[in-house]
């Protein structure tokens, strides 16, 4: 278990450079499945999640290793083995990517279902769906997800929400189906346009994505591809809001500012200077910060993964802001940890009343998921005083790569507290 200790009150300044996508690597490493030969995938940020997608392609018959720094290479032979291990898909719910493309390469796939988390059940009704609209024949046993399909087989699919995984495991799969699929309210995210990148370089054709309808017309194989990942936008706001509770002056280097677009609207109308610069943002806080709502949306509104952020920064702005979560069902763990630094928060179902203080104290706090630690450390930053974060390589370094360093990098007074039982075993 590793502890952090952040001491607040230190203003933010200089530049720091985003990593690669998690959320756009992992479906791209499940997407190696569909593919012949070598691949090599650049600018693949160095995480726990990661190594567990590696392990989980090493587990069909992959190789697949770690290159430092920041690529995987990936070699694919034609035969490719069926299960998924239990002990790695419980451990990461995004290890149920390889169900779409494990399915279309080889017929079978049989996956455990994946548990919920602390942010919600997150079911995976709509890629079951999507998959028996191909025509794969699904059935639940024993835990696990088992499907069957000789050949898929293009069609229609309206999706009843426009969840991001399941797009993407529909695409995968679609892309070596026979004929036409078309994917209707499919999600918009940027992770699901560079997957399709990836795929098309690979000789997939897929039209669309990133836009509501996406059109895939299934090909017989896929060759090995050369990918860089695209930059983490979750990573670049969340430097960005460290910035501007900290009331410093950052350069966020590596950013595509499309991709940003929700959260830069509203850091400006929360009174945050943001200055775009092709492929980077400046942050400086000219004034105070302003209250203002938001409702997080499937892309392009705002962000779930900002949110827990979003909201810590409005627990220190002047005026009452309604954030409220439409996403996920259960994403407010962040606001009792806040509330014990001295937030003024009120829960009224899906939405926090948030109103503004003008400091937080520093004190011992808990993360109980990848955003909600990133908030603490966040509210760290801006806090009176000392605030111990447990527990951060569980949740925050699943997510980001070296955040505590990046953040030391811009001056922050972050140290990590050894665990003295390590050193009673040694
Ligand atoms: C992805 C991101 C995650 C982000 C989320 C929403 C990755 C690895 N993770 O997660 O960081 O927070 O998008 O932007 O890319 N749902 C169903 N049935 C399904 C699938 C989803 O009911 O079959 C519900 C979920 O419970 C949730 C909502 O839809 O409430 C959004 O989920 P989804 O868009 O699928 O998110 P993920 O792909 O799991």
């Amino acid at each position: 278990m590793r502890r952090i200790l952040v001491v607040g009150g230190k203003k933010l300044k200089g530049e720091v450079t985003v990593s690669g996508s998690k959320n756009a690597a992992l479906p791209i490493l499940a997407a190696t499945i569909l593919t012949h030969g070598i691949s090599s995938i650049r600018s693949v940020p160095d995480l726990l999640d990661i190594v567990t997608m590696i392990r989980v392609l090493r587990t069909l018959g992959l190789r697949a290793e770690y290159l430092k720094p920041n690529t995987v290479r990936v070699w694919v032979n034609d035969y490719v083995k069926h299960v998924a291990p239990y002990e790695l898909v419980t451990k990461m719910r995004a290890s149920f990517f390889i169900m779409g493309p494990l399915l279309a390469r080889t017929g079978f796939a049989k996956v455990p279902l994946p548990g919920g988390c602390a942010i919600g059940s997150r079911p995976v009704n709509i890629h079951i769906k999507g998959l028996e609209s191909l025509g794969a024949k699904v059935e639940l046993e024993h835990g696990f997800v088992i499907a069957r399909a000789k050949k898929l087989k293009g069609d229609r699919i309206l999706m009843d929400f426009p969840s991001v995984g399941a797009t993407e495991n529909i695409i995968m799969a679609a892309s070596l189906a026979e004929g036409e699929t078309v994917i209707e309210n499919a999600a918009r995210e940027p992770e699901i346009v560079d997957l399709a990148e990836f795929l098309n370089k690979a000789g997939a054709r897929i039209e669309g994505a990133g836009t509501e309808t996406v059109r895939i017309q299934g090909v017989s194989s896929l060759q090995s591809v050369e990918h860089t990942i695209i930059p983490d936008r979750i990573e670049a706001g969340t430097l960005m809001i460290a910035a501007a509770v900290s009331h410093g002056e950052v350069l966020v280097k590596n950013v595509n500012v499309s991709h940003l677009e929700p959260l830069i609207t509203k850091l400006r109308q929360a009174g945050i200077m943001v200055g775009v610069e092709v492929d980077q943002v400046r942050i400086r806080v000219p004034d105070g910060l302003k209250a203002v709502d938001i409702k997080t949306q499937p892309f392009p509104g705002f962000p779930t993964d900002m949110q827990p952020q979003m909201l810590t920064l409005l627990a220190l702005a002047q005026g009452t802001s309604v954030v409220s979560e439409t996403v996920f069902e259960n994403r407010f763990m962040h606001v009792q940890e806040l509330k014990r630094m001295g937030a003024e928060i009120r829960l009224e179902g899906r939405s926090a009343i948030v109103t503004g203080v003008s400091k937080l104290q520093g004190a011992p706090v808990k993360s109980r998921d990848l955003r909600a630690g990133a908030a603490m450390i966040i509210a760290g930053l801006a806090a009176e005083g000392e605030t111990l974060i447990e527990d951060i390589d569980r949740f925050i370094e699943r997510g980001y790569e070296g955040l505590d360093k990046k953040l030391i990098g811009l001056g922050a007074d972050i140290s990590e507290l050894r665990n003295i039982a390590e050193y009673d075993e040694e």
